[in-house]
This record gives structure tokens, C-alpha cells and sequence, in this order.
């Protein structure tokens, strides 16, 4: 066979290797420079191309694809959710995705997503966090004690300065396996056996839970003034965690309103109910949270930009570690219009070898 050309070759980092990447640079680092990345990146938004994902849905979840750009550099996401997946020994969430340069519409990379998503998840989370939550919340409700919980637990310590995780979820195994997971990290690790009762004393309550219908992890007569809540399971039409009467006690704070309306907790609201785009925030044009009554949240769903800034950080982290693989992934011939002779000469070439 013909040997590709430089040019063909794609960087490719493989699920192995991001979580080698992670451990070499240390989980809170990863989620704190991740944070700011997306922060910076939020701060230069209407530079973006931005649209609502593109969703295919089924009766068992959705697969959808993510795609934005800055002018000089293209990305993408292709993510699934499958709640019922669970059940059947598979991930709820799986994800992955590439980079390209703008100026010739070459991949720059292709990467394993289901950890970066989890990541960036949370990073998103913890950033929006520490613009809105009440100033020196140290405690934590995580309803919902899946694939992405520890990693929001840890996002807010880095972040916010989390210090106690209350615990809950429908599945006391998987408060097990978060609290197992947890131990040692530097957090007090509460398991609860109830809502109610992870909500005790927290400021921020963070709700992950996967149910494809519209589901009421928190009541109205649950919430108290001055509470932060980050919504992070509603994320579907359909699919929401937040009882209606919450949302409008709220200050609501959003990603992309053309795709939340869609997705988040808002569906269930007036498609005019007032929202504040959280980059307004973070570039001053809106406020954040005014006072210690009210009750903000952010009805987070996941924008293409996350993964945008979360695929940019990976790049810049890759070089000189050696944790990715080159794939043979772009048919790139010496004359760019001989395509075709390419699979001749690839054909004599291995004629000849045989
Ligand atoms: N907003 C975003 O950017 C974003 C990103 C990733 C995932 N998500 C969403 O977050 C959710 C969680 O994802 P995951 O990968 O951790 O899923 P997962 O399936 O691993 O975990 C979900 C957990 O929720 C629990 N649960 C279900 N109903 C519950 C209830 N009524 N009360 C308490 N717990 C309940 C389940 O037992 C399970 O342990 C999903 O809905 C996913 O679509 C959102």
C-alpha cells in the first residue's frame, strides 16, 4: 500500500489516553482551566456561529449533533442520551468530537467525548455557580448520583469552594458508588435518603437526574429563598426535573435561548418568559444574582460552545505529552484532483508487493 501523506493524519485521542491526560494534569486543574477556557470564550459569544443542536429523537433518547465556530477554528459534538441505557450495562450519555482549521476545513483533532463532556459539564456548572450562587456557599444537594455527579462535585470544590456533598438519588447504589468515588477527595460526603434530606442546609442544589418525561425531582415548598439551583438533567423536550411553580419564584439563567426553549426547564414557561443569557453576565451587560433572597437558576442544557472551548483545551494540552494517535483520516493525494488515480496507484502498489 502507498504510504499517506503528512496531511492525511489526524490526531486522535482515545478514551485511554484522555484519562491519562486528566491524571497528568490533575482532575481539579482540568476542571478549573476548563472553566475559564469556557468563561473566555463565553466572553467573546457573539463572535460564535451558534445554533440549536440538531436532535434526532427516538422513543428511547436522542442523538444529537453540536456544531459552532469562531471564525477561525470549527467544532463539533455528537452526543447521545439514552436514559434507559442504565438498565442495559451502557452509558447514558456517550459523546465525541472534532476540531477543524476554518481556512482549509482540515480536522485539527478527533476525540472521545463522554469524558470531556462530563468535564465541561461540570465546569460549565461551577463556572455559571460563581457568578450566581450566594457568596461563600459551601454546601451542596447533588440529586442524582450518576455518571456525572462526582465530577460536578468536584468542579464546584475547585471552583466555588464547595466544601460538604449531600447525596441522593432513587438508586441507593449509585449514592454508594458516588460516595465511594468521593471519599478522600476533600469533601464531607453526606448520603441522604431523601430530597429533602440532601437539601438541608445547602445553598447550591444541583439536580442530574435521567428520565425521559417530565419528571419533579424538586417541589415548590422545597425550595428556599436564596438558594442557587443548577438544573442540569432537564436537557430534552420532554425531559425536565423542576416542578413549573420553582420557575417562576426564579431568576433564570440561560446558555442559548433559541435551543433552551427547546431542551430546559423553560419549556414549560411562556416562550417570552424573561431569561438572562449567562455571557451577558459574565461581560457585564446583565446582572447576576442582585440579593441574598433570591432564588437563581441556571436551567443548563450543554451549548455547542462548551465543547467548542473543552476540544480547544485538550489541543493545547496535547503537545509534547504524546497522548493521542495519528489516524489515517484525510485522503489527501499529491495532485488534489488525481483522488481517483490515488486508488489506482494504491492498487499497482500492492500488486506490486504481493
Ligand atoms: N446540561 C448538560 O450540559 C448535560 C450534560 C450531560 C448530561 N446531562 C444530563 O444529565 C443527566 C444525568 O446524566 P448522567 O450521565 O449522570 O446519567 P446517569 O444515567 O448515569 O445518572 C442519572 C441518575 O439519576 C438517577 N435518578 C433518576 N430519577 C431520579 C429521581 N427521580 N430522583 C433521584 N435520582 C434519580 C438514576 O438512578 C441515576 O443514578 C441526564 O439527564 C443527561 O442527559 C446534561
Amino acid at each position: 500500500m502507498l504510504k499517506p501523506s503528512k496531511t492525511a493524519f489526524v490526531p486522535f485521542v482515545s478514551v485511554e489516553n484522555m484519562m491519562r491526560l486528566v491524571l497528568h494534569i490533575g482532575i481539579e486543574k482540568v476542571l478549573t482551566e476548563l472553566a475559564a477556557e469556557i468563561e473566555a470564550d463565553f466572553a467573546r459569544w457573539p463572535l460564535f456561529d451558534k445554533t440549536p443542536r440538531v436532535a434526532s429523537h427516538s422513543d428511547v433518547g436522542v442523538i444529537e449533533l453540536m456544531p459552532t465556530s469562531d471564525g477561525e477554528t470549527y467544532g463539533f459534538k455528537y452526543v447521545n442520551g439514552h436514559p434507559s441505557n442504565m438498565k442495559r450495562g451502557l452509558q447514558t450519555v456517550t459523546a465525541f468530537g472534532l476540531l477543524a482549521d476554518v481556512a482549509t476545513g482540515y480536522p485539527l483533532m478527533l476525540s472521545e467525548m463522554t469524558i470531556l463532556t462530563a468535564l465541561r459539564t461540570a465546569a460549565t456548572s461551577a463556572m455559571a455557580a460563581k457568578w450566581l450562587a450566594p457568596k461563600g456557599a459551601t454546601t451542596m444537594a447533588m440529586i442524582g448520583n450518576g455518571a456525572q455527579a462526582e465530577f460536578q462535585a468536584l468542579a464546584f470544590k475547585a471552583i466555588c469552594g464547595l466544601r460538604e456533598v449531600r447525596l441522593y438519588d432513587i438508586d441507593p447504589a449509585a449514592t454508594e458508588k458516588a460516595a465511594r468515588n468521593l471519599a478522600g477527595q476533600g469533601l464531607t460526603v453526606v448520603p441522604c435518603k431523601s430530597a429533602e434530606e440532601a437539601i438541608m442546609g445547602a445553598q447550591i442544589i444541583t439536580t442530574c437526574t435521567a428520565d425521559k418525561q417530565y419528571a419533579t425531582i424538586l417541589t415548590d415548598n422545597m425550595v428556599g429563598s436564596g438558594v442557587h439551583i443548577n438544573g442540569v438533567g432537564g436537557d430534552c423536550p420532554g425531559k425536565t426535573e423542576l416542578h413549573r411553580d420553582i420557575l417562576l419564584r426564579s431568576s433564570i439563567f440561560v446558555e442559548y435561548p433559541p435551543q433552551t426553549r427547546i431542551e430546559g426547564e423553560i419549556q414549560q414557561l411562556d416562550p417570552d418568559h424573561p431569561v438572562t443569557e449567562l455571557w451577558q453576565v459574565i461581560t457585564g451587560q446583565a446582572e447576576g444574582r442582585r440579593d441574598a433572597r433570591q432564588i437563581t437558576l441556571f436551567d443548563s442544557v450543554g451549548f455547542a460552545i462548551e465543547d467548542f472551548s473543552a476540544l480547544r483545551y485538550v489541543h493545547s494540552r496535547l503537545k509534547g505529552t504524546g497522548l493521542y494517535q495519528d489516524l489515517d483520516m484525510i485522503a489527501d493525494p499529491d495532485d488534489p484532483r488525481d483522488l481517483f488515480g490515488m486508488i489506482l496507484r494504491a492498487e499497482a502498489a500492492s500488486s506490486t508487493a504481493a
